[in-house]
């Protein structure tokens, strides 16, 4: 058993807990573990999704195509990779890339939510609809939730695209994610207030 994650005061120990993890069945088709990479103590946090073939070789998030567009989009902004913190919902790799399941996501949450709690992020940005959907505990879909910053235990959310949507969408969606990336940068700068009106 891994214990309470809650209770871990760093991230690292962190780390080696999920590198050991077996909670559900991806462990037993994983190559690498993919925790999370960038900056420790960052103001801006990236959740994505569930590692891909090129990130479950590398151990790393990112690191295949979305991931270069992701960079570019960063770049733009004036971001890059380790200014940032990336992390996904699902720290291993579904079998031929297929969606995560309600059961491994649940095995999963506990680790994302220790990593933000620890990084302590002022924004986090999800990209996508499995990690908005989790961390805003909603059913409604990333096309009507983006472009907005939410008021997320005490910190900002913005909900984008995932950048396999803007690679599949063309400049509509990769458009729509810079809009959204300009939010984080203008929120990092302290120029902007939570938008959402609930
Ligand atoms: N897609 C994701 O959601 N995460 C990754 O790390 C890579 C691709």
């Amino acid at each position: 058993m891994r214990g309470h994650l809650e209770t871990i005061e760093t991230l690292d120990e962190l780390a080696s807990i999920a590198h050991g993890c077996t909670e559900c069945s991806l462990a037993e088709s994983r190559t690498n573990v993919v925790f999370g990479s960038g900056s420790p103590t960052t103001d801006v946090m990236i959740v994505g999704e569930a590692p891909g073939q090129q990130e479950d070789v590398e151990g790393l998030p990112f690191v295949g195509r979305s991931g270069r567009l992701l960079d570019k989009l960063l770049g733009e902004v004036d971001l890059d990779r380790g200014d940032v913190y990336i992390a996904n919902v699902v720290k291993c790799r579904p079998p031929s890339n297929r969606d995560p399941r309600p059961d491994e996501i649940d095995s999963c949450k506990g680790y994302l939510r220790r990593q933000i709690e620890l990084i302590d992020p002022k924004v986090v940005l999800t990209l996508g609809n499995f990690s908005m959907k989790l961390l805003l505990n909603t059913t409604t879909g990333i096309t009507r939730m983006r472009g907005t910053a939410y008021e997320w235990w005490g910190r900002f959310l913005v909900p984008t695209f995932h950048p396999a949507a803007a690679l599949r969408g063309g400049d509509r969606v990769t458009n729509d994610i810079r809009a959204d990336l300009s939010l984080v940068r203008n929120i990092i700068d302290g120029n902007v207030v939570y938008t959402d009106e609930r």
